[in-house]
């Protein structure tokens, strides 16, 4: 222990002076190690909307009972997953506009372990059977059948295919003068991402959704693909999405705004341009809502849509709360 110490303080000292390290790069290897575990991280999670904040709860008390960050960002959104009164995540949520509801969502590692499943159908958790594609399969994602195939054998239950009683009045509703329109929720709530630092600056995010409400059948959104709808490296920070997803994967945006970090911007600067980039590309800006929602190594944090209305809910060793986003439009 003695011994570490001294190589630690030999250590800092070679480097506040200039001094190249003496030894050979396994030494420079085992400095970077313990400079990791002396640094002070701030363990926080935070989520898109205020479904994110019983969503946080849970995570939260996942991360304090001892469980992992990636334990925490999925079991945090499953709340969503769950929520009856939810229309845009989980099985209640409203169908494409055949009537089917398709789900979408992903989950990653600050190592760049990463699983997504897209175009699922009856399955109730779609981030769990994320996680099972990231931990148990060689692949990335699973789509449609073979997704669901994949949590059958799993031993997953398989949900039966009924429209939830909000969700079957809403698509009656809409069927009335709906000419096959899908609707772009501008002002309320939608997807949930979430991402998350330990206390030894482990991170992890997660994203689910059962994608844009009335969508052409196989539509997929940005929820599922890595880099799109959520991206983590823990060199850096992570990021994660919300709104219209055609948007989103035409501009990369969660990669986008980690790439933007590792440059050197903060968290808010980074969402900033990256919806800066969105509203450039976009086809149809009049019926566009993104919102990003982004967490550096240093703990801070940042959230910026295109237009009023997005909120994100955070909680941190000093309590929780829910802020509303700045936007491009005010
Ligand atoms: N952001 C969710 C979607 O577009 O499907």
């Amino acid at each position: 222990m003695g011994g570490r110490r001294k190589f630690i303080k030999h250590s800092l000292l070679s480097t506040l002076a200039g001094i190249p390290l003496a030894g050979n790069a396994g030494s420079l290897q085992t400095f970077r190690k313990e400079e990791k575990t002396v640094k002070n991280f701030t363990p926080q999670v935070l989520s898109t909307w205020n479904h994110g904040m019983p969503a946080n709860d849970k995570a939260w008390e996942v991360l304090n009972s001892g469980g992992t960050i990636v334990d925490a960002v999925e079991q945090g959104v499953m709340v969503t997953e769950n929520d009856l009164s939810n229309l845009s995540v989980g099985l209640q949520g409203l169908p494409d506009r055949e009537g089917i509801v398709t789900l979408d969502a992903s989950i990653m590692k600050g190592d760049g372990s990463c699983g997504s499943v897209a175009f699922v159908r009856q399955v109730k958790h779609p981030i769990t059977l994320a996680r099972k594609v990231m931990e148990k399969t060689p692949h990335v994602m699973l789509a449609g059948e073979g997704a669901r195939l994949f949590a059958i054998s799993e031993g997953m239950p398989i949900e039966q295919e009924e429209l939830s009683p909000k969700a079957r009045e809403a698509y009656m509703r809409w069927k009335e003068n709906a000419k096959y329109q899908p609707v772009i929720n501008i002002e309320n709530h939608d997807t949930i991402g979430m991402v998350g630092m330990d206390e030894n600056g482990a991170m992890a995010g997660s994203c689910t959704t059962s994608g844009l409400a009335y969508k052409m059948h196989g539509r997929v959104g940005d929820s599922p693909i890595i880099g799109a709808g959520l991206f983590v490296d823990e060199e850096v920070g992570a990021a994660t999405a919300t709104g219209l997803g055609e948007e989103v994967i035409r501009i990369c945006g969660a990669f986008l705004i980690v790439e933007l970090m590792r440059q050197g911007r903060t968290p808010q600067e980074a969402c900033e341009e990256a919806v800066k980039r969105a509203v450039s590309k976009s086809k149809d800006i009049d019926n566009t809502q993104i919102g990003f929602l982004a967490l550096n190594k240093e703990g801070e944090f940042g959230a910026f849509a295109i237009r009023p209305g997005f909120n994100f809910a955070r909680h941190h060793g000093q309590g929780k709360s829910l802020t509303d986003a700045r936007s491009w439009y005010k």
